[in-house]
C-alpha cells in the first residue's frame, strides 16, 4: 500500500475514545464455555453473606425445600410406574437428625447398617418394622433388640444366619428375614464381599438353610449392586437375576418372598473426576431410571412370576440422589499464593476434612457475586497442614480477594457422615426451612466438645507444673 493510500485509509477509520474497562472473567475458554455463568448468592432466598455473619464460615447449608422436593419427585417417579414401592433412607449417606426426620416425614423408612445407626433410627421414633437392617456387623445384642422390634433383617453372611437362627430358637418365635445377594450384572463390578453369591450356589444354600430352620422365614431378597450407577441397564439385569433366583427358591423350598430390595446407587448430578461429558449429558434422569426399573419388574411379574399369589413389594435405598443437591458448603478464602510453577492458588477455610467427596468429584464451586479480573488456572487448597488437602486441583477463577465467599454445590451425600475431626473443628450445619427461617441442625465443635470424651490420668494432668518459666529457663542456659 502506498503512503498516500495508507493515509486515506487511516482517515476513514472511525476514531473511538479509549476507555478503561475491568476485564470480566466470563470470556469464552478453549472449550467454548464461560467459566462464570453460575453465581449463587443465596440459599432459598437467604443471602450467603447473612448466613456467614450469623453462623460463620465454613458452613454447611441444607435446603429443606430441595430435600422434600427431591424425595417427592423420586417417590412419584417410581410409585406412578409400579404399585408397591417403599423407599428407605440410607442413614450412612447423611444421618443428621434433621435430615433423617425430613425424609421420615416424607414417608421414607430407615435403612441402617450398624448398631449405632439402628439405635439412632429408634431414637428418632422410627418403629422397628420400618427399619431395614443391612450391614455385615450386627452383634447378638442388637439382633435381639431388632428381632423383638420387628425390623427387616437383611442377613449378610453365614455366621449371621447361624446367629439369628440361634436367637430365634432361644425365643421360640418366628423370625422373618431377608438375605443379601451378590452376582454379576454384566454392567457393574460385583461387590462380592457383601451377601451370598448366586452363581456359586451359596445364596441358594442360605435360602435352603432358612427354609429348613424351625423359626426363620425367608420373606425378602436384597442386593445393592454399587453406587453412582450411570447405566440403567444394570438395574434391569439386577431385577431379572433377582426374580430368577426368587423363582428358583420359591419352587424348590417352602419360602414365599414378599419383597425385593434393590438397594441404592442412582447417580446424582455431580461431576465425576475424569468424566469428559457434563453430568446432564450422561447421567439418566430419575424418571429414566424409574422407567427402566419398573418396566423390568412389571415384565418379570407378568412372565416369570405370573403365578404368584401376592404382589411383590419393591424397596429402594436411594442415598446420594435424594440429598446431594439439597446441601451446599460455604467456604471463604483465607490466603492467596503463587505456586513455584506459576499457578495461582487460594487457600480456603474448608478442606478434605469436611469434603470427603472431593476425592472423586469435581464439585461445582461458584462465587456469590460477579467477579472481575482475568480467569486463570487456580488450585483450591483446604486449611489443613497436610499435602493431600486439595479441594480442586484445577479450576478457572479470577483473582479472589481475602474473605471472598464461595459456594461448593451438591455436598449433601456422604460428607456429613464421612467428615473428619482432623486438625480443625467441624463447623455449624444449618437448615433453611421452607418459610426462609434458618435453624442450626448441628452445632460447630469447640475445644470443650472436642475434649469431652478425653480422659486424663492424674499423673499426666499438669506436665509443666514444676517447669521453670521461659525467662528462668533461658537464664539457666550454660554460658
Ligand atoms: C446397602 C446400601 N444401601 C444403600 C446405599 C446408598 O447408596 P447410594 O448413595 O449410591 O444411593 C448404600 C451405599 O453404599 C448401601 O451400602
Amino acid at each position: 500500500m502506498s503512503k498516500k493510500n495508507l493515509q486515506d485509509d487511516q482517515q476513514n477509520v472511525l476514531w473511538i475514545k479509549p476507555s478503561i474497562h475491568p476485564l470480566k472473567s466470563g470470556t469464552i475458554n478453549k472449550f467454548g464455555s464461560r467459566p462464570f455463568t453460575d453465581i449463587q448468592s443465596d440459599v432459598d432466598g437467604v443471602p450467603v453473606h447473612e448466613l456467614i455473619e450469623k453462623y460463620g464460615s465454613p458452613l454447611f447449608v441444607i435446603s429443606e425445600k430441595q430435600q422434600r422436593g427431591n424425595s417427592r419427585r423420586i417417590q412419584r417417579a417410581f410409585s406412578s410406574r409400579y404399585p408397591h414401592v417403599q423407599f428407605g433412607w440410607s442413614y450412612k449417606t447423611n444421618y443428621l437428625n434433621a435430615v433423617c426426620n425430613v425424609f421420615h416425614q416424607e414417608g421414607l423408612w430407615a435403612e441402617v447398617v450398624s448398631e449405632f445407626e439402628y439405635k439412632k433410627a429408634r431414637n428418632l421414633g422410627v418403629p422397628g418394622h420400618k427399619i431395614i437392617f443391612n450391614g455385615p456387623h450386627k452383634s447378638r445384642e442388637i439382633l435381639n433388640q431388632a428381632i423383638d422390634e420387628g425390623a427387616l433383617l437383611h442377613i449378610d453372611h453365614l455366621d449371621e444366619l447361624l446367629l439369628i437362627d440361634d436367637i430365634a430358637n432361644e425365643k421360640k418365635k418366628p423370625v422373618p428375614v431377608a438375605i443379601r445377594l451378590n452376582f454379576d450384572t454384566g454392567y457393574t463390578e460385583n461387590w462380592g464381599r457383601f451377601g451370598f453369591n448366586i452363581e456359586s450356589g451359596q445364596a441358594f444354600d442360605a435360602a435352603a438353610h432358612i427354609s429348613n430352620s424351625k423359626y426363620m422365614n425367608l420373606i425378602g431378597l436384597h442386593s445393592h449392586i454399587g453406587t453412582f450407577i450411570t447405566d440403567g441397564r444394570a438395574y434391569v439385569s439386577q431385577i431379572e437375576i433377582m426374580c430368577q433366583f426368587m423363582d428358583e427358591v420359591e419352587s424348590k423350598t417352602n419360602c414365599s418372598i414378599d419383597y425385593i430390595d434393590i438397594g441404592g446407587g442412582l447417580a446424582s448430578m455431580n461431576s465425576l473426576q475424569g468424566a469428559y461429558l457434563p453430568p446432564e449429558q450422561y447421567i439418566p434422569t430419575i424418571e429414566e431410571y424409574a422407567a427402566l426399573i419398573c418396566d423390568a419388574l412389571l415384565k418379570e411379574m407378568k412372565t416369570r412370576c405370573a403365578n404368584r399369589e401376592k404382589d411383590l413389594l419393591l424397596i429402594l435405598e436411594t442415598g446420594r440422589a435424594m440429598i446431594d443437591d439439597a446441601e451446599v458448603l460455604i467456604t471463604s478464602v483465607i490466603a492467596n499464593k503463587q505456586l513455584p510453577d506459576g499457578r495461582r492458588a487460594s487457600i480456603m477455610d474448608a478442606g478434605l476434612n469436611l469434603l470427603f467427596t472431593s476425592f472423586w468429584y469435581d464439585h461445582k464451586i461458584v462465587p456469590t457475586r460477579e467477579l472481575t479480573g482475568v480467569a486463570e488456572e487456580t488450585v483450591l487448597y483446604g486449611p489443613l497442614c497436610m499435602n493431600i488437602d486439595v479441594v480442586r486441583k484445577s479450576i478457572q477463577l479470577p483473582p479472589l480477594k481475602l474473605g471472598e465467599p464461595m459456594v461448593i454445590k451438591q455436598v449433601g451425600a456422604y460428607n456429613n457422615t464421612q467428615w473428619m475431626q482432623f486438625i480443625e473443628y467441624r463447623p455449624n450445619v444449618v437448615m433453611v426451612h421452607e418459610d426462609q427461617t434458618v435453624s442450626v441442625v448441628r452445632e460447630a465443635e469447640n475445644l470443650q466438645s472436642m475434649n469431652s470424651l478425653d480422659r486424663l490420668p492424674d499423673h499426666l494432668s499438669n506436665p509443666f507444673s514444676d517447669a521453670p518459666t521461659i525467662v528462668s529457663a533461658l537464664e539457666e542456659k550454660p554460658a
